[in-house]
């Protein structure tokens, strides 16, 4: 115990690998991926260079939001295997030397779940009774996925609160009870093994005293200040940390719509609770507050919300750095460019492998897996895609909105892995569960294992090159050019070594005059994502009248400072 408490800090020096089970490997031909299958492609994953592996929910849930409504925390939902599989690919994972957390949603359960169906009874020595939000009268919430976020119960004679969709009742963390709950579910994984926790939504689960009516005339957002960062939240968190703390489990929250300055709350001072938070800032830069409201993308959004954690965080905090997950599009359809494939996908990991902090990569974004397109709503899966779908801009053409749901559908990180062009990209030899996207004959692992200046082996270049240097995994930031709307330029620095990232965001060759300090100074090209073109290793002067850069192209040059 002792010695995993020493060694928390691990993660700082890890690359993490997000898997989303069901769309990752399909190990008994069923058609759903599960643990048999990441059993199987253990190795795959260790041969990234990544250090740990963060699972989605693989605990048994009737799936209105894949794994987010969970039915019991201490099992493995049967789709996937069951706790001996689980325990096989924990111990696997541990011996080929990768740490492995998994997801912990407390915010909600499933209305399937074993205390909700207690709770519905009501009745005043029934001890599930408080487990949950009940109240007579609804306020004017919105719920994120489904209409309002209240549901009238014809059993309880009640409404229950559900902040997602309908059949995830929000819990009452207020209850005691319920916070024990909790620490037993943390101390069934943590003694089996696991070494930490994701933890969904955790800025919501305390909600304002008396539940007031938010902002009517703003959707979703108007009533937010009533549950996120709510009065009791570090309180609750805090008796969490100390069953962490008796393990040295590494805590990392998801803090929806986070500032920079309440994170900082929950990463350092005497509220610290968790190690790190995924914020969301960088994911605006094409759209405000979500995916579905769509605006261009701009370099300049990103690069602010990037050097904004950057610097606000350095000195007290520790950053997680991600470009994809399960809720997210697919970042080449989004920041890059599917025309620019391999030059967009290996300068968007250049663009944030080297930041200060853990970096996160998404099963797939390591072969540059796109946006799905399907041809119907119909086909599409997820509950705030649908949602989304029949609520707004519904006096538009079919088209129009289908395009908004391309664009924007969360549905396309979750498309079958890619693993080779065989049919069904290699995923099952049953019929998959989902649509695998069409593009997989081109972009799947084994036509990218063969490509040795293709987006895989980049990715496996930059893990590397952040694992062999103190000055990348502890150094400072600093931008250079914030206003260059194509270029994003930075230093990481330690004593007198830097490192300088330069990637362009522009379709078209363009060229960058260094900014003062830089032009002259003898350099050594550490990466670039254009072998033919520039040679790795090599060292040479920086131009004074600049650098010719193609499209896309990225490079991390190393060089003295004094
Ligand atoms: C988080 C999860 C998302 C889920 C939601 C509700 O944002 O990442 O997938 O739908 O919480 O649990
Ligand atoms: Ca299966």
């Amino acid at each position: 115990m002792s010695e995993k408490k020493e060694s928390r800090d691990w993660y700082k020096e890890a690359v993490f690998y997000q898997i989303w089970v069901r769309s990752f490997c399909d190990g008994n031909g069923d058609g759903i991926g599960d643990l048999y299958g990441v059993y199987d492609k253990l190795e795959y994953v260790k041969s990234l260079g990544v250090d740990a592996i963060w699972f989605n929910p693989l605990y048994p849930s009737p799936n209105a939001d894949y794994g987010y409504d969970i039915s019991d925390y201490c099992d493995i939902h049967p789709d996937y295997g069951d706790l001996d599989q689980f325990k096989k690919v924990l111990n696997k994972a541990h011996e080929l030397g990768m740490k492995v957390i998994m997801d912990l949603v407390i915010n909600h359960t499933s209305d399937e779940h074993k205390w909700f169906k207690e709770s519905r009874k009501g009745g005043d020595d029934n001890p599930y009774k408080d487990y949950y939000i009940w109240r007579d009268e609804p306020n004017n919430w919105d719920s994120f996925f489904e209409g309002k976020a209240w549901e009238f119960d014809s059993l309880r004679g009640q409404y229950y609160l559900h902040l997602f969709a309908k059949k995830q009742p929000d819990l009452n963390m207020d209850n005691p009870k319920v916070r024990e709950e909790v620490k037993n579910i943390l101390r069934f994984w943590l003694s089996m093994g696991v070494d930490g926790f994701r933890e969904d939504v955790i800025n919501f689960i305390s909600k304002k005293e008396g539940l007031p009516n938010g902002i009517g005339f703003l959707p979703v957002i108007g009533s937010i200040h009533n549950f996120k960062d709510g009065p009791h939240i570090h309180e609750y968190l805090a008796e969490f940390r100390k069953v962490c703390d008796e393990y040295g489990a590494v805590q990392i929250g998801e803090g929806p719509m986070t500032t920079v300055n309440t994170a900082l709350k929950y990463l350092s001072g005497d509220t610290k609770s968790m190690d790190m938070m995924f914020s969301f800032d960088h994911m605006t830069a094409d759209c405000l507050f979500t995916e579905y409201l769509h605006r261009p993308f701009k370099l300049i959004r990103l690069k602010n919300a990037l050097s904004k954690w950057q610097y606000k965080l350095a000195g007290k905090a520790w950053n997680s750095l991600y470009l994809e997950n399960h809720d997210h599009p697919r970042i080449i359809s989004r920041y890059g460019s599917e025309k620019y494939h391999r030059e967009s996908g290996t300068a968007l990991a250049t663009a944030y492998m080297f930041l200060k902090g853990t970096p996160f990569i998404y099963q797939g974004q390591e072969i540059g897996m796109t946006n799905i397109k399907l041809s119907s709503i119909d086909q599409y899966v997820d509950v705030s895609t649908k949602n989304n779908y029949i609520r707004y801009h519904v006096k538009d053409p079919i088209e129009a909105r289908l395009h908004r749901i391309h664009i924007s559908s969360r549905d396309s990180a979750r498309t079958p892995m890619q693993w080779d062009a065989s049919e069904n990209a290699g995923f099952t030899t049953g019929k998959p569960w989902f649509f695998v996207n069409p593009n997989y004959k081109d972009i799947n692992v084994a036509a990218e294992e063969e490509r040795p200046d293709g987006i895989l082996n980049y990715y496996r270049a930059c893990v590397k090159l952040r694992a062999s240097s103190k000055t990348l995994l502890r150094g400072s930031y600093k931008e250079y050019e914030p206003g260059n709307p194509l270029i994003y330029m930075y230093e990481r620095r330690l004593n007198k070594t830097s490192y300088i990232v330069i990637c362009s965001f522009s379709g078209e060759a363009i060229p960058f005059i260094l900014p003062k300090g830089f032009a002259g100074h003898s350099a050594k090209l550490m990466l670039t994502n254009y072998p033919r073109k520039r040679k790795q290793g090599e060292i040479g002067i920086l131009p004074k009248k600049g650098l010719r850069l193609s499209p896309y192209e990225a490079m991390v040059i190393k060089m003295k400072r004094v």
